[in-house]
C-alpha cells in the first residue's frame, strides 16, 4: 500500500482512499483482509456510508452494535454483490424478489425476506426475517466480492446522528472505534434505501422505510398494491421505534416565505432553489437528498438556532427526502 492511501488517525484508524477503484485494487484487498479478521470497516454506497462486518462472523457483528451504540433489537441489512446471493440468506424467496432485483438491483432498494437459519439471530435482532440489498457502488460491490460473503452494514454513524454521506462524517462519529474507512467521496443519493417487506402469508407488500425508489415504481413493477407501514406495523419494522436525528436548532417546515415569523436573529433557509427575495437575516443553503444530512451536521457545528425548510412541490414529490425532513423536524 502506498503512503498516499494510508493515514493513521487518533487510534490506529486506517483510511483506505479508493476514489478510483482501478487505481487501487490493493486497498480493497486490504479492507477485505481486515473484515475476514473480524474487524469492522466503513465503506461508501450510493445511499450513505455503511459500517460493514462479515455476516457469518458473530464477533464482528457484535462489534457493529457496540461501535454505533445501536440497540440490539434493531436489525441489520445484508449487502450482497449479486442477486443470487440472497439464496444463502433467505428461505422461500418469492417471485417478487426476482422481479424487483432484476429491475432495481444494484440500487437503493432493500427487500425483507424470510431468514435462513444460516444467518445469526443477532443480525436480525431476533426477527424471523432478513433485509437484503445490493448497493450500486463499485467499491461496495468489489469489497463484498473480495470478502467472499455478504456484509451486514448499518449506516456508519453513531446511533441517533444523521447518516454519513462522506468519509469525514464517519471519522467524526467513529474514529477510534473501527478498523478502517474506505473513502469513496460523497454518496450520490444521500438518503438511505427504501425498505420493502414482502409478507406472503398476509399477501401484503409494505414499505417500512421510504427512500428514493418510490411506492409507485414498486407497485408498477409488481402490478400490485403497495402500502406504507404505520405505527401498528412496528413489530415488523423495528427502525420505526427509534427516535431519529433531530438537530439542536429548531426546525420549522414552511410552504412559503410569506408570513414566516423568524424567532432568531439568524435563520438558515434550506430550499431547493434560492428565492429571489430573501430577508437579510436569512442564509440560503441548497436542499436536496444529497445535501440534507451534511447540512444538518453543519448547522450543529455552527450552533445554529433556527432552520426553516421550504417544502416546495419538487421536494414533496420525493417521498424519501420528505420523510427524513419530517423526522428531523420531529414530525412522525
Ligand atoms: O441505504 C441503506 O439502507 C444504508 C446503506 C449503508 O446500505 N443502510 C442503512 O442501514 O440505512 P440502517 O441499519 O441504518 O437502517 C436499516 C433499517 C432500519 O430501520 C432497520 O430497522 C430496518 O432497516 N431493517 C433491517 N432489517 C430488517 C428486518 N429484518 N425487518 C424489518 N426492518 C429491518
Ligand atoms: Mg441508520
Amino acid at each position: 500500500m502506498t503512503l498516499k492511501n494510508l493515514w493513521k488517525l487518533n487510534k490506529a484508524l486506517i483510511i483506505v482512499n479508493t476514489l478510483s477503484l482501478s487505481d487501487s485494487p490493493s486497498d480493497i484487498v486490504q479492507a477485505a483482509k481486515l473484515l475476514k479478521n473480524s474487524e469492522i470497516v466503513a465503506f461508501p454506497t450510493e445511499t450513505v456510508y455503511g459500517l460493514g462486518a462479515c455476516i457469518f462472523d458473530e464477533t464482528a457483528v457484535r462489534k457493529i452494535f457496540a461501535a454505533k451504540g445501536r440497540p440490539s433489537d434493531n436489525p441489520l441489512i445484508a449487502h450482497i454483490c449479486k442477486p443470487e446471493q440472497a439464496s444463502e440468506l433467505a428461505l422461500n424467496i418469492p417471485k417478487e424478489y426476482w422481479i424487483l432485483s432484476e429491475i432495481f438491483f444494484p440500487g437503493p432498494l432493500t427487500i425483507v425476506l424470510q431468514r435462513h437459519e444460516n444467518v445469526s439471530k443477532i443480525v436480525s435482532a431476533g426477527l424471523s426475517t432478513i433485509a437484503i440489498r445490493m448497493p450500486d457502488h463499485l467499491v461496495a460491490l468489489a469489497l463484498i466480492e473480495q470478502t467472499g460473503q455478504p456484509l451486514v452494514a448499518p449506516s456508519a454513524n453513531l446511533s441517533g446522528r444523521p447518516s454519513p454521506t462522506n468519509a469525514s462524517h464517519v471519522i467524526e462519529d467513529l474514529d477510534g472505534k473501527i478498523a478502517a474507512i474506505i473513502d469513496g467521496g460523497s454518496c450520490s443519493i444521500g438518503i438511505e434505501s427504501t425498505v420493502l417487506l414482502i409478507d406472503e402469508s398476509r399477501k401484503r407488500t409494505m414499505i417500512l422505510r421510504p427512500g428514493s425508489i418510490s411506492k409507485e415504481e414498486i407497485s408498477d413493477t409488481l402490478q400490485c398494491d403497495v402500502e406504507y407501514a404505520d405505527k401498528s406495523d412496528a413489530a415488523a419494522s423495528p427502525g420505526m421505534r427509534y427516535r431519529h436525528y433531530a438537530p439542536k436548532a429548531k426546525i420549522t417546515l414552511i410552504n412559503s416565505l410569506e408570513n414566516y415569523d423568524a424567532k432568531e436573529e439568524r435563520v438558515i433557509l434550506l430550499a431547493s432553489s434560492e428565492p429571489e427575495e430573501l430577508p437579510n437575516n436569512f442564509e440560503y443553503r441548497r436542499l436536496n437528498s444529497m445535501q440534507l444530512y451534511a447540512e444538518l451536521r453543519r448547522a450543529d457545528y455552527e450552533s445554529a438556532a433556527e432552520i426553516a425548510i421550504l417544502l416546495t412541490p419538487d421536494i414533496l414529490a420525493q417521498e424519501g427526502l420528505t420523510n427524513r425532513i419530517k423526522k428531523a423536524a420531529g414530525i412522525y
